[in-house]
This record gives C-alpha cells, sequence and structure tokens, in this order.
C-alpha cells in the first residue's frame, strides 16, 4: 500500500471493521497506521488501546445525538455524511473541525450490498448537494478540514476509483481550508484462483495522477491523501480452521459437513461469495467436487458448493481460506453456537491466542443472566421504550 502513494503525502489508516481482533489493531499501531472506526464501539476500542484521537477518524452514518456528542468529546474527528447531521453538528459545537462524506456517485463492488456510493446508497452528502453542505457549515463557522469518499469494497479494477478520485477532488475545490482528501478504501483481493490482484502501479497512475495534479495546483502546503483499507491489509492473513465431522453422499453430492458454519464466516452466506478450501489433513489427495458445509441450521449454511477439495475423509481439517477479513468481524452466535478461539501467527512462527474460545456454556449463562437482570430491574412496564 505504501508504494502506491511513495511520492505523495499520504497517510494511511485501518479501516477497523474488516477485523477488530485487538491484537490486529496493536499491529496496525506498532506499524503507524491511524484508524478509520464506524460506530461508537469502534471508536471506544480504539481510545482504549491507547490509538490518540489525532489517529482516528469517526465515520458513522445514522448516528444518535448522544453519540456525536461523545465521538466530539473525545477528540476524534467526525466524518459526517448527512446534511440533517452536519446541522445539528455545527448547533453543537460552532467552530469546530469537521471532514465531509462525499458521494461521487460512482458504482463499485463485489457484490451489491457493498456499493456505498451510488445513487440508493445511504452512505454520503450526494456530490451535487455540495455546495448547500458548505452553506450548512459555514453557518455555523465550522472547519471543513477533510473531504472524504469510500466507494465500495473488494473493488479490483482501477477505474471506479480514478473516476471517483476526480469527482472528489472537483469537490475539494470549494473547501480552500482543507487538511487532507480521504480517498477510502475498497481495495479488493483475489478471492477465486482465476482472479488477478489489483495491481500497485495501474492503481498509483489512476489516482496518483489526479491527486499529485490536485497538489500542484494546489501549492500551498498541509494537503496530505489519506487512504483507509481495511481487506487489502488482512484478508489474506486469515484462515478459518474447520473439522468434517460429517460425510454424507446424497443425491449424486458429497456433503462435507463441518464443526464451523456461517456464524464464524457469514460472507458466502451473505453474498454469495468465494472462499478457497484446502484440505490440510491430505493435501496430496485427488481432487474431488464437494458441497463443504456447516452445522447451522439453515439452507445457506454453505462454505462452498462442488467445489474440488484434496479427498475429504471425517476427522480431516480444511483451511478456508482468506478469512481475515469480514469473518470473525461479522461473526454471530446464531443457533447459540459459540465463537471459535483466534490464534495469531507472529513472524517469528510464535503463536499467540488473540480470543479465547467461548464454551456454549457461557452464551447460555449469559442470555440467563440478562432475563435475571431485566426481571429485577423493570418490575413493572415503564412508560416508555427509551427507560429500557
Ligand atoms: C467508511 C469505510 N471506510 C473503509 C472501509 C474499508 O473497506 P475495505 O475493507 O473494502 O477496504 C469501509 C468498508 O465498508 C467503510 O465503510
Amino acid at each position: 500500500m505504501r508504494t502506491l502513494t511513495h511520492d505523495l503525502p499520504a497517510r494511511l489508516l485501518y479501516a477497523v471493521k474488516a477485523n477488530p481482533n485487538p491484537a490486529v489493531l496493536r499491529v496496525m499501531r506498532s506499524e503507524g497506521l491511524g484508524l478509520d472506526v464506524v460506530s461508537p464501539g469502534e471508536r471506544v476500542l480504539a481510545e482504549r488501546l491507547g490509538f490518540a484521537p489525532e489517529q482516528v477518524l469517526f465515520s458513522a452514518n445514522n448516528l444518535t445525538d448522544a453519540e456525536m456528542r461523545a465521538a466530539q468529546e473525545s477528540g476524534v474527528l467526525l466524518n459526517i455524511g448527512e446534511r440533517s447531521r452536519l446541522e445539528a453538528f455545527g448547533q453543537a459545537f460552532p467552530g469546530a473541525r469537521v471532514c465531509l462524506r462525499l458521494n461521487p456517485k460512482v458504482e463499485a463492488g463485489h457484490h451489491e450490498h457493498v456499493v456505498t456510493a451510488d445513487a440508493r446508497s445511504k452512505f454520503g452528502i450526494p456530490a451535487e448537494e455540495i455546495a448547500s453542505a458548505r452553506a450548512v457549515a459555514e453557518a455555523h463557522d465550522l472547519r471543513v478540514v477533510g473531504l472524504h469518499q469510500h466507494i465500495g469494497s473488494g473493488i479490483r479494477d482501477v477505474a471506479p476509483f480514478e473516476q471517483a478520485v476526480r469527482v472528489l477532488l472537483n469537490a475539494a475545490e470549494a473547501f480552500p481550508g482543507l487538511e487532507f482528501v480521504n480517498v477510502g478504501g475498497g481495495i479488493g483481493i483475489p478471492y477465486r484462483p482465476d482472479q488477478e490482484p489489483l495491481e500497485a502501479d495501474r492503481f498509483q497512475r489512476a489516482v496518483g495522477a489526479p491527486l499529485r495534479h490536485f497538489l500542484e495546483a494546489h501549492p500551498s502546503g498541509g494537503l496530505s491523501f489519506w487512504f483507509e483499507p481495511g481487506r487489502f491489509l488482512v484478508a489474506e492473513a486469515g484462515v478459518l480452521l474447520v473439522r468434517v465431522n460429517t460425510l454424507k453422499r446424497a443425491s449424486g453430492r458429497v456433503f462435507a459437513g463441518t464443526d464451523s458454519g456461517m456464524g464464524h464466516l457469514m460472507r458466502p452466506a451473505v453474498y454469495g461469495a468465494y472462499h478457497g478450501v484446502y484440505n490440510l489433513s491430505n493435501p496430496e489427495g485427488p481432487l474431488k467436487p464437494y458441497d463443504v458445509v456447516g452445522n447451522v441450521c439453515e439452507g445457506g449454511d454453505v462454505f462452498a458448493r462442488q467445489r474440488p477439495v484434496q479427498q475429504i475423509r471425517e476427522g480431516d481439517l480444511l483451511a478456508v481460506l482468506d478469512a481475515g477479513a469480514y469473518g470473525m468481524a461479522m461473526a454471530s452466535t446464531y443457533n447459540l453456537r459459540p465463537l471459535p478461539a483466534e490464534v495469531m501467527i507472529r513472524p517469528d512462527g510464535r503463536l499467540d491466542l488473540a480470543r479465547r474460545r467461548r464454551p456454549p456454556e457461557e452464551l447460555i449463562d449469559a442470555l440467563l443472566e440478562a432475563e435475571e437482570t431485566a426481571a429485577t430491574r423493570s418490575p413493572t412496564a415503564p412508560a416508555s421504550p427509551a427507560a429500557y
């Protein structure tokens, strides 16, 4: 990533949502990266891990007033993508610094659910409304120090980035006090064997050229370009290990049933995403087609359909590849299936437990405890839902 930007004043933030494991965030901190956080929870985690407020950009959407106040009081910079929130922010904190999130209306992403900058997207201030957003900012003496976009996720083509950057820089012309322009994240990785990675050289030419040109046209100094990738930094570093406990032949298929499932890696069920599957217990085995499935009570609980995998036997350990981004980050305990352990492999080969496995009893205890606490706190129904 650094080679993408080496001749530009640039700053790298890591998008926490891709993988918020504290051990990962500590690595990012030691590498000098800042963070892009998208929720109060991520913001507080960053604070508790020792990230300084200046290292954190808070790109939340649909905040409550209380969440907005808490974020501003914590010292992080808010990235606002709705005019009405900007108005509320201006009223509460006149004269404050703020970043605006723009929707450049460029459609890109590996699935329609991850397109964040088309006309149907809830994110960002539409490019054609940026002048009225500026007027709101001016009315409250807000200092717009950053302009931001994030167009989508899993993009392996440079054209949408180039197109969006041009829209962003065009909007930037109207904000003379900018300290940074944030190009967002979204760089994809090759999940399928036949996919090519996004080429660093092409990205640098396509995105770097307009940035460099903008910098030359505005030589007053102080402006830097920010990038906030998530997936690109962590996806390929993570592997989900699953044990095959049941082989079943039915309807001309062989189902390899595992001790994991969509609760631990939701991407195939949510996006129809492809993840490579590799049989660690029989790496030299002949390739045979399998439906590799999980243990969750859902028809969509499938890691791979009719996938050639080295011959699988009951008891084999499979690696589901490229699970480091949006894997455990999106995990759930659906069906009361507990979350697995996470292990960090250090550069010297050392293994560190980064999250302990939760026994199923903990889940059940938590549910029963929550019910008991609720019963003692609200013997009668409160007058308003806010009282809960
Ligand atoms: C605001 C913002 N920035 C950065 C990212 C990171 O995206 P990616 O993991 O595709 O790089 C996201 C992900 O959706 C996002 O919403």
